[in-house]
């Protein structure tokens, strides 16, 4: 086997002594032991780090780790249970496949991961970055490993000036050529911990950089240039409305949204549709109990990937027997809903708007 790259060996040097400790991980000093995390905690995080931040998915992970400790649990939970745990991270259909690849791995693999990425690439919701950052980390496979936070250092250590997503195949190479295939999963590693804290977007802390010596975007003097990211396209708006129902006992009205498409199985009060249309219904004519006293409370803006979305928002009092995929849901069990962040901001809404008005 050829000598690792001097950058990599600068690079797993600085990571011997920075390595953030993360729950998922055990460290270098460990790796280095022989030890071998476990690769459902790996996996785990590697699938709630997809599109998050690491301080975003800390308090989800250890929720996950405590309800459900291995492999053979999770499989054995319902998805309406990890649907519940999961609401507020995003990206619902992550959830759903995470609850199936435990299955499959429980069905088909004895409720062992397979240890390669081709092998892991299989599995539900595992795609190229996950198999690949599994394969690494849990199993030592020789793999590159590219997230946001590689594409940055790599376009920066070469000054890239190809725009993403065109340069991926080039930074996967010229990754792929610096790993050091004996370290691949604390290789992985250092490049994200140096992304997320010393080559980050804004202000990069060059000097305190280990790749510094061979890095053309700093001998360029604008590091913060790269990666360079095609013109940002301005994301469509769609409208609606959203129908807070509080009973006399103050339970919320809810209801199980369809089964596919956006944020499928999680829970919703009741909306209308969510058009793209200027002239789209946002007032009250599809609300349930349309005979209550609507109340508007304002306008809640969130933003999906592929949209931009403002609900109207309004409440009212009153009782009604719930629809076959409705519920009344006591106002001490909605937190452990399965609403997703959105939903949230309507709930939050309106709750402000009656303590508002109660008070005046
Ligand atoms: N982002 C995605 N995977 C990660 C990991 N294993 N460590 C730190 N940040 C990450």
């Amino acid at each position: 086997m050829s000598a690792p790259a001097p950058a990599s060996s600068a690079l797993l040097a600085w990571y011997d002594r920075h390595a953030r400790e993360l729950p998922w991980r055990i460290g270098p000093a460990a790796i280095a032991r022989g030890e071998r995390p476990d690769p459902y905690r790996v996996w785990l995080s590697e699938i709630m780090l997809q599109q998050t931040t690491v301080a975003a998915v800390k308090d989800y992970f250890a929720k996950f780790i405590a309800a459900w400790p291995t492999i053979e649990a999770l499989a054995a939970a319902s998805e309406d249970d990890v649907l519940k745990a999961w609401a507020g991270l995003g990206y619902y259909s992550r959830a759903r496949n995470l609850k199936k690849c435990a299955d499959a791995v429980m069905e088909g693999h004895g409720g062992r991961f397979p240890h390669t990425a081709a092998a892991l690439r299989d599995l539900p919701g595992i795609g190229d970055y996950t198999s690949a950052a599994i394969a690494a980390i849990a199993f030592g496979e020789a793999v590159p490993v590219v997230d946001g936070n590689v594409e940055r250092v790599v376009t920066r250590l070469h000054a890239i000036d190809t725009p993403l997503p065109a340069a991926k195949p080039e930074i996967r190479r010229l990754t792929a050529a610096m790993l050091d295939p004996a370290r691949s999963g604390d290789f992985a590693q250092a490049m994200m911990d140096l992304g997320a804290t010393i080559c980050t977007p804004k202000r990069p802390a060059c000097l305190h950089c280990p790749l510094r010596d061979g890095c053309r975007a700093l001998d360029g003097g604008d590091p913060e240039r790269f990666p360079v990211k095609p013109p940002k396209k301005a994301k469509p708006v769609r409208r609606g409305a959203a129908y807070v129902l509080t009973n006399r006992d103050g339970a919320f009205l809810l209801e199980k949204r369809g089964t596919t498409g956006l944020l499928a199985g999680m829970t919703q009060v009741p909306t209308t549709g969510w058009t793209a249309r200027t002239d789209g219904a946002t007032g009250t004519a599809e609300a349930p109990l349309p005979g209550a006293d609507w109340i508007g409370c304002g306008t809640v803006t969130h933003v999906f990937t592929h949209f931009e979305l403002r609900l109207d928002v309004y409440r009212a009092e009153g009782d009604m027997l719930p629809a076959a995929h409705q519920w009344w849901s006591a106002a001490d069990t909605v937190g452990g809903e399965a609403l997703p962040t959105v939903m949230k901001k309507v709930l939050g809404l309106a709750i402000a708007h009656e303590s508002e008005h109660d008070l005046t």
